[in-house]
């Protein structure tokens, strides 16, 4: 891969998109080339409340989940320098995205429904409490389609049939295109 060398502000790299379009293997990997801290905002949400995101939800309800993403916006607000792989719903509150967006540059990684079915199938690591129950595909499908317009308001990246290295060269290759 290409590596980036002509990287030279320190904006965030802020990653947004459905779940399952893979925006923290993309976002470690990312932060890898371009020798930024990677965070993501689920991982530190959990590791604050010891414990899973699932069992926040489960504990605590969804909008003391949402809360806590927030408080971590306004945080991240200001830092540099860091690769953002944001939960899947962060972005679309506009006071959380004001507050990212300003740190450097937004991009939505999309994938078609049907990948991100087999995605989050495969994905054991991460239980989705959205997702949980039957249908996950019509979940998918609703939350998809509800979801859409405000995931296009930043750059889009098509990860669908790419591997995350393709993924990462393809963002790259924005950031250097920013740059010159
Ligand atoms: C959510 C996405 C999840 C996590 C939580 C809610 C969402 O993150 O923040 O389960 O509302 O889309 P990923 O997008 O990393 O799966």
């Amino acid at each position: 891969m290409a590596r980036r060398e002509d990287q030279t502000t320190d904006d965030n790299i802020i990653l947004t998109g459905f779940m399952g379009t893979g925006k923290s293997s993309v976002g470690r990997l990312l932060a890898e080339h371009l020798g930024y801290e990677f965070v993501d905002t689920d991982e530190w949400i959990a590791a604050r409340c010891g414990k899973a995101i699932y069992d926040i939800f489960r504990d605590q309800g969804e909008a003391a989940f949402r809360e806590m993403e927030a408080a971590l916006a306004r945080e991240l607000g200001g830092v540099k320098k860091k690769v953002i792989a944001t939960g899947g719903r962060l972005m679309l509150d506009a006071a959380n995205a004001a507050a990212l967006s300003r740190t450097g540059r937004v991009f939505t990684l999309w994938a078609t429904p049907e990948e991100i079915m087999v995605r989050v199938a495969n994905d054991t690591a991460a239980v989705r409490p959205l997702l949980e129950g039957p249908s996950i595909k019509a979940r998918i499908q609703v939350l998809y389609e509800k979801r859409r317009a405000g995931y296009a308001r930043f750059t889009p990246i098509e990860t669908s049939g790419k591997t995350i290295t393709e993924v990462v060269q393809l963002v790259l290759n924005h950031l250097a295109d920013d740059a010159t």
